[in-house]
């Protein structure tokens, strides 16, 4: 491994590219490798030992360019976890894995208690952001096989349409085409400081406490890049909460949930996906309408409702407050991905993007950190309060690329193979010094590398002339 400075001038200097990108990608694959377990992938072998659902879809990206038998496979075993009201649990748990392995297992969550539920595989009783369809499409455009392609997207597509169906009918209560999360894990940027203040505000409401053991952490170190006990303890509130209303999401609005959010971060990957099941309805020669309506009225409703005209970002709106959450992630940026923002507005949001607050081109950090790096919540080193995640990035690198932003475009997609080629796949990164923390070896970050640098172009065969810009 060559030295810091010198592996920065092979990847960033404009004059050369002399980054070793083939054994990146024979990394990449290992990563993926190891984390197999016969029917889907884990997140990573230590902290995450089932299937998560947002993770399964960017890994299904990944697969997509060189195997799509497993790309296929990772997604129906996480659609055999769906209820039959249409929720993708936010994990889909692994019998081989022990109870204790993991905080909350699937006997804390005890998702059995709602018929809803599929024996097998046990899941649990919250979602995560829709990105499947989207992964899907992805599929379609890059699998070898166009026709088993097909047949798989034929299989899955009436899922996908309950799946979408479910967040409409049962989340959003104000039928404006804005759904909400009722838990920070649904967020899928689980410690993000966004909740601190909804978490804080948290009535207290008439049910004991249940005890339990986290298995997050073991140790200062952890304990330093993890959330804090009382976001845990607030967490497993939430879940005793849903438990006693047996998961019906009537009952849990009814009774006046103490979590709900409508997120920036969630309805845009929603947006997104709407329309890429559009496009995936059209070549099964099924009718596409449905998904285009939803997915312009969750624009229009992200436009209308989410965007501050101030700061030129969109912020998340909590509806137990009744008010917007004033404080600025990088998920703030997210509609840049579903195209929601007018050209005007995407390029005064960009001029905040390209500042000090998040990451200046040609300034002293890589893309793009988690959180604003100038407000005092911002970490660089703990779980989504500023750490560099794959999967963000990810995301605005193909939202900035259809509005136009080669150069920032080129910088995000530098600044992973950077990272990857630095310190490998981990869970996040420093912004500023590129140091991986969280686990080593994660799926998304070693899948979505595969993607970013386009696999499919590399494997055509003029690979040794190949250019990363
Ligand atoms: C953490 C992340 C979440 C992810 C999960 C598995 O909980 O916050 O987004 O899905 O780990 O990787």
């Amino acid at each position: 491994m060559p030295e810091t400075k010198e592996l920065y001038e092979q990847v960033f200097a404009p004059e050369k590219n002399d980054v070793d990108i083939r054994s990146l990608i024979k990394k990449a694959k290992g990563v993926l490798d190891k984390n197999w377990r016969d029917t889907f992938t884990e997140p990573s072998i230590n902290l995450y030992p089932h299937q998560w659902s947002w993770d399964s879809a960017f890994i299904a990206i990944g697969y997509s360019h060189y195997n799509q038998q497993r790309a296929q496979q990772e997604l129906k075993r996480l659609f055999s976890a769906q209820w039959s009201n249409g929720m993708v649990p936010h994990i889909a748990f692994n019998r081989e894995a022990t109870e204790g392995e993991y905080f909350p297992g699937p006997k804390f969550w005890d998702t059995h208690r709602t018929s809803v539920a599929p024996k097998e595989p046990a899941g649990s009783g919250v979602c995560q952001p829709p990105i499947h369809a989207t992964a899907v499409l992805l599929m379609l455009e890059n699998c070898k096989d166009r026709k088993k392609a097909m047949d798989f997207a034929r299989e899955i597509y009436p899922k996908l349409k309950a799946w979408h169906d479910f967040l409409y009918r049962e989340r959003d209560p104000k039928n404006d085409g804005l759904v909400y999360i009722r838990h920070p894990w649904a967020s899928g940027m689980d410690n993000s400081p966004t909740w601190d203040k909804v978490l804080e505000n948290m009535q207290p409401y008439d049910s004991e406490m249940p005890e339990y053991e986290r298995t997050d952490v073991d140790g200062e170190e952890s304990r330093e890049e993890r959330p804090s006990d009382f976001s845990y303890d607030r967490y497993v509130r939430l879940l005793a909460f849903f438990k006693e209303r047996d998961y019906n999401e009537y009952k849990i609005r009814e009774d006046g949930c103490p979590f709900m959010v409508e997120s920036v971060l969630f309805n845009s990957i929603l947006c997104r996906a709407g329309r890429d099941l559009a496009i995936i309805a059209e070549w099964m020669g099924e009718d596409p309408t449905p998904f285009h309506h939803q997915s312009n009225r969750t624009a229009k409703a992200i436009n209308k409702k989410l965007w501050d005209e101030e700061s030129n970002i969109y912020l998340d709106y909590d509806l137990v407050g009744d008010e917007r959450i004033e404080d600025h992630s990088l998920a703030g940026f997210l509609p840049l991905y579903a195209q929601i923002p007018s050209p005007a507005r995407a390029q005064k949001m960009f001029e905040y993007l390209d500042t000090g607050s998040f990451c200046e081109l040609g300034g002293d950090c890589l893309a793009l950190p988690s959180y604003d790096r100038r407000q005092s919540e911002f970490n660089s080193k703990k779980y989504w309060r500023g750490p560099i995640w794959i999967n963000l990035n990810w995301m605005l690198y193909h939202g900035l690329k259809r509005y136009g932003h080669p150069k920032y475009d080129l910088f995000i997609k530098k600044s992973i193979i950077y990272l990857a080629a630095l310190t490998g796949f981990h869970e996040y990164y420093d912004p500023v010094t590129g140091e991986g923390y969280g686990e080593e070896n994660f799926s998304w970050s070693a899948a979505l590398f595969l993607d970013l640098i386009n696999l499919k172009r590399y494997q055509t065969g003029d690979f040794e002339e190949d250019h990363i810009g």
